[in-house]
């Protein structure tokens, strides 16, 4: 498919410079940092948020036992480079040996977001630290990425491994472009090339087969469940096989650059800006997402979380753009605008209390549950674009 040639319609709204204070970046920052070691404090040092209180935007302590809770160690890892402040990095520490211990019960160890939950906290830790026992376990975790969850015969990352043999088991997704980070991490710390050609195979699988060429993506995309031949794409948390889930996009935009960083392959840098100018022509007035892009106006629920996830996708991208590239502009003014928006309308006072760094996130709106939200993965990548905003060379988790 011929990427690249997609126009952005709406090319005035992101035209121009736009900027936003260092001052109020200092402030989000203080303010992000201040509620998420009360977090921390209330929740107690080695729990995790589980979102399972009667209102969704308040955390209740739990053990580390799902997707969810990388992100959640990898914000105190973010808060430590943000403020240098140790008391964020000593939370981590801590939080590492429960990661020992959820290795060692293989909890969810043959589950697709294995890449989730090792990369924005072990992979991470080590790359702050140093730390050798962190690293062997997040290769520990990329060996049980690539045997449980990756089909040789597909080339793809199957969604729910331990049931492939039911179709809708038999899937893979957008949200893999963020797992498959932990194949390239362990293919630069071991040479294993396996590392490298299952994560190159997975970037080719959702090129040709997730991303629509319009730009725009669906969720899923099914494989006959003997076969693992293609099949067709549609949605899980989408509002119909033929949307785009707003959040599954961002995964997308946050995970194409990130490849393009490992491999070099100057299509997907291409493939990223038909999925950017899609999403930049069906942003709302206040440039935070809807959960599906079927939506621009309206009282549907936003997802804040893709709103920040795109920032930290079009801030990584602006670094691979010369600076005559006319989309590097409009990718930065983009990701200010939405980055302002959320500092004023989803992280500040939102009207009643919530415990999360962003407010406004969308679960999985189709299946009932999460329809607004508090969630780690909204506090990560605000913290993320937060800190690419004042260390544009920070050294990436992913
Ligand atoms: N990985 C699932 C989600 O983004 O909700």
């Amino acid at each position: 498919m011929i990427r690249g040639s997609i126009k952005l319609n709406n090319i005035e709204r992101y035209a121009g410079g736009y900027d936003i204070s260092q001052e109020k970046i200092q402030n989000a920052i203080k303010r992000a940092t201040d509620k998420l070691y009360s977090i921390a404090e209330r929740l107690g040092y080695d729990k995790f948020p589980t979102g399972e209180s009667e209102n969704p935007k308040l955390y209740s302590p739990g053990p580390n036992d799902n997707w969810i809770c990388g992100m959640y160690t990898g914000s105190f890892l973010l808060a430590y480079e943000l403020t240098g402040d140790k008391k964020f990095l000593d939370v981590a520490t801590k939080h590492m040996e429960t990661y020992i211990e959820r290795m060692d019960k293989k909890i969810k160890v043959g589950d697709h977001d294995v890449g989730f939950v090792y990369i924005p906290s072990c992979v991470a830790y080590y790359k702050v630290t140093g730390d050798e026992r962190v690293r062997k376990l997040a290769l520990e975790a990329a060996e049980y990425l690539y045997s449980y969850s990756f089909s040789q015969k597909g080339g793809f990352i199957i969604r729910a491994s331990w049931r492939k043999h039911e179709e809708w088991a038999c899937r893979t997704m957008m949200d893999t472009m963020m797992n498959i980070p932990l194949f390239y991490w362990a293919w630069q710390e071991t040479g294993d090339q396996k590392f490298y050609d299952a994560a190159n195979s997975q970037v080719d699988i959702t090129e040709r087969l997730l991303m629509r060429a319009d730009g725009s993506s669906y969720h899923h995309y099914q494989f006959d469940v003997e076969t693992h031949a293609p099949v067709k794409g549609l949605t899980f948390q989408g509002n119909r096989d033929e949307s785009t889930w707003s959040r599954g996009h961002a995964w997308g935009i946050s995970g194409f650059p990130i490849a393009y960083s490992y491999n070099g392959d100057e299509n997907l840098l291409l493939l990223h800006r038909d999925a950017v100018y899609y999403m930049l022509d069906h942003l709302p007035e206040d440039y935070v997402p809807y959960w599906d892009y079927d939506f621009t106006d309206g009282d549907e629920p936003r997802d804040s979380s893709a709103g920040v996830i795109s920032v930290c996708g079009l801030l990584e991208a602006c670094k691979y753009l010369g600076d005559n590239a006319p989309e590097k502009q409009i990718y930065k003014n983009a990701a200010l605008k939405i980055l302002d928006s959320v500092i004023d309308n989803y992280a500040g006072d939102i009207g009643e209390p919530y415990d999360g760094l962003v407010a406004h996130v969308a679960g999985a709106v189709p299946l009932g549950l999460g329809l607004d939200i508090c969630t780690t993965y909204g506090d990560f990548f605000y913290l993320e674009a937060l800190l690419r905003m004042v260390k544009p060379d920070w050294k990436r988790y992913w």
